[in-house]
């Protein structure tokens, strides 16, 4: 069983008691399939299952419809709005009471978790995202911002919902070219293979690019190159130091993108999993499905054939003895389920390794390295960053664009922006140390917000310019939402609008001042709170389908819908006014900005008091 949010919950009692009317009034057995509502004025849910009951019993379906409402209406007291509507040919649309609404959104108001109402999952799965994943000596890449963005969302999301986390970086640290670099290491920085010694190799790309051109050139070099490869995996000791001098320098290079980037990973890279890999392929021939191919070993595939329609092989071991990343892979998962109990494991990587994992988790579950029916192997795959131009993401002179680089200009001209817009208004004064937090939190939420709010699985194109707006569905303008948001709560409040009440404080204050029901007087009152109440639901359709555009798109209709009633529903009013619509309508505001935070917090996005 699976957690329910109260939406859900409805929609099974209404499919129930459907059930139960067709075999009551029509003797009939049907999938009422009652789906969400197509568009607000339908309501909240609909079912057209008088068309294909109408058809099969030769009636009307507008007949059958009515007869059906009749039917259902007492049953459904309370949670339904009556009388229900039949519509067009027959269809039947479905509205939840206000006192449903009103009752849905106080809990979530005084959900003593702080979790806003949204359900425990039935299950606390453990769950271990595989995300970021940059190699070493090679740049991170705009892929590899992609993959740490999406990555952190699902993990953010997931941890919330109450899963078990694991968090891993699956670095590129081992392999061959380790040898070349080592090798380019003796002989053009031999100090740094002493005992003790710091490495400074300047950029580590640029080193990579010389190592590799030295290797392209020199026969010997390569030989030499392969020697190191034997060194470093039997463990020699020098070896060993330049391979941990070069990771280690790489480390802080990523450390530095991810401590911007505000996200936490645990490093568990490659190497990691090298004493596992001949036990690997011990228990790969013992299940008979590794064979020698040609001096290398492989398992042959099913579904995956050749252009002469033969089984395709996934080679394990290299006929020089070297293992591959698909080795690796298959070592990772066993130590994932076994280790580490994951349940399910999430692979956040570009499209293009999409036949990669196909092939791997194949191969796992036919060696029993996993056991289906209770783990889930899931690539979460993303398209490609593209520039302005459509084309593929690059330097105006034409070279790869560095993640740093990227960042610190997005944060440098939404400082730039923020500035103009503290000069623009009138008695506005911050200090530095504002400035410089908001321009960073406004520049990083840019990037991430852009990248998450294009659907995943499509290629996005990097803007700076649109990005940036504080207009449109973007991070500085859902920001903007927030603080005027907040801003309008707290002076309903009767607090000072520069007041740190923290929005958690303020529904707090709401739920316990209000000990009456919140009432929903105008349609758009109705309509934010029907938005808000759905809050939940998106989180779930999340966990399972792991597009966070969804997410975006949520907020940035909840910021629509909130405008309305803003425009329409005044929040503080005279003396006359009816407390309770005061309160109600207070609630809303708090209620709307909490949900605003946390869901750009689950964005990975810093919210400002003021922007
Ligand atoms: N290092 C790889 C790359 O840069 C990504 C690793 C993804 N994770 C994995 N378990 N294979 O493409």
């Amino acid at each position: 069983a699976t957690a329910r949010t109260p939406y859900q919950q409805v929609r099974a009692t209404v499919t129930a008691v459907l059930v139960e009317t067709f075999s009551e009034v029509f003797s009939a057995a049907d999938d009422p399939m009652v789906t969400s509502a197509s568009r607000a004025e339908f309501g909240d849910y609909q079912c057209n299952a008088a068309m294909r009951l109408g058809k099969a019993l030769q009636q009307k379906p507008r007949d059958v419809a009515q007869r059906l409402r009749e039917a259902l209406e007492p049953r459904l007291a309370g949670v339904c709005q009556v009388p229900l509507e039949v519509a067009g040919p027959g269809f039947i649309n479905f509205r939840l009471t206000d006192e449903f609404v009103t009752a849905t959104l106080s809990r979530m108001l005084r959900d003593p978790r702080g979790k806003l109402g949204v359900p425990a999952p039935a299950v606390k799965q453990r769950v271990v995202v595989d995300f970021s994943s940059p190699n070493i000596a090679k740049e991170m890449h705009v892929g590899h911002l992609r993959s740490t963005i999406i990555g952190d969302t699902l993990c953010r999301v997931l941890e919330f919902l109450g899963h078990r986390v694991v968090r891993l970086n699956h670095v590129g640290d081992w392999g061959t070219q380790f040898g070349m670099l080592i090798e380019y290491m003796r002989e053009s920085a031999p100090q740094a293979l002493q005992p003790g010694q710091a490495l400074e190799l300047g950029d580590l790309v640029a080193f990579y690019k010389r190592a590799k051109q030295r290797f392209d050139e020199d026969p010997a070099f390569q030989e030499a190159a392969r020697a190191q490869v034997t060194r470093l995996q039997s463990g020699d000791e020098e070896a060993r130091r330049a391979w941990r001098a070069l990771c280690e320098q790489s480390r802080r290079e990523f450390d530095r993108v991810y401590q911007l980037l505000d996200v936490r990973i645990e490093e568990r890279g490659e190497s990691f999993y090298n004493p596992y890999l001949s036990e690997i392929v011990r228990v790969l021939e013992e299940r008979g499905l590794a064979q020698e191919d040609q001096g290398a070993l492989c398992v042959f595939l099913e579904q995956f054939t050749n252009r002469e329609g033969k089984p395709q092989p996934l080679i394990v071991r290299k006929r020089d003895g070297g293992y591959m990343y698909a080795t690796t892979d298959l070592a990772a998962i066993r130590y994932r389920v076994q280790e580490d109990g994951a349940q399910r494991v999430l692979y956040v990587t570009d499209a293009g390794q999409a036949t990669h994992f196909a092939q791997v988790f194949q191969v796992a579950r036919r060696a029993g390295l996993y056991d289906p029916e209770r783990v889930s192997l899931e690539h979460v795959p993303f398209g490609l960053v593209l520039g302005e131009d459509g084309k593929k993401f690059k330097t105006r002179s034409g070279d790869t664009v560095r993640l740093m680089d990227l960042l610190e200009r997005a944060v440098e001209l939404a400082r730039a922006d923020l500035v103009a817009r503290i000069a623009e208004q009138p008695g506005r004064q911050e200090d530095e140390a504002y400035i410089q937090r908001a321009a960073t939190a406004i520049g990083v939420g840019a990037v991430k917000y852009a990248d998450l709010r294009s659907s995943r699985t499509a290629d996005y194109r990097f803007s700076y310019e649109k990005m940036l707006s504080l207009s449109g569905n973007t991070a500085p303008y859902m920001m903007y939402v927030f603080s005027r948001v907040s801003g309008i709560a707290r002076k309903a409040a009767g607090l000072p609008a520069e007041a740190a009440v923290e929005m958690s404080e303020l529904m707090q204050r709401c739920a316990s001042s209000s000990a009456q029901p919140m009432v929903l007087r105008e349609a758009a009152e109705q309509a934010l709170g029907r938005h808000l109440m759905r809050f939940g639901d998106v989180l779930l359709q999340l966990e399972s389908d792991l597009m966070p555009h969804q997410l975006c798109e949520y907020l940035f209709e909840l910021s629509q819908r909130f405008n309305q009633f803003y425009e329409q529903c005044p929040v503080v009013v005279g003396a006359d006014a009816d407390e309770r619509v005061q309160q109600s309508r207070l609630a809303l505001c708090a209620l709307t900005g909490a949900v605003v935070q946390r869901g750009l917090d689950l964005l990975g996005i810093q919210v400002l008091p003021r922007i």
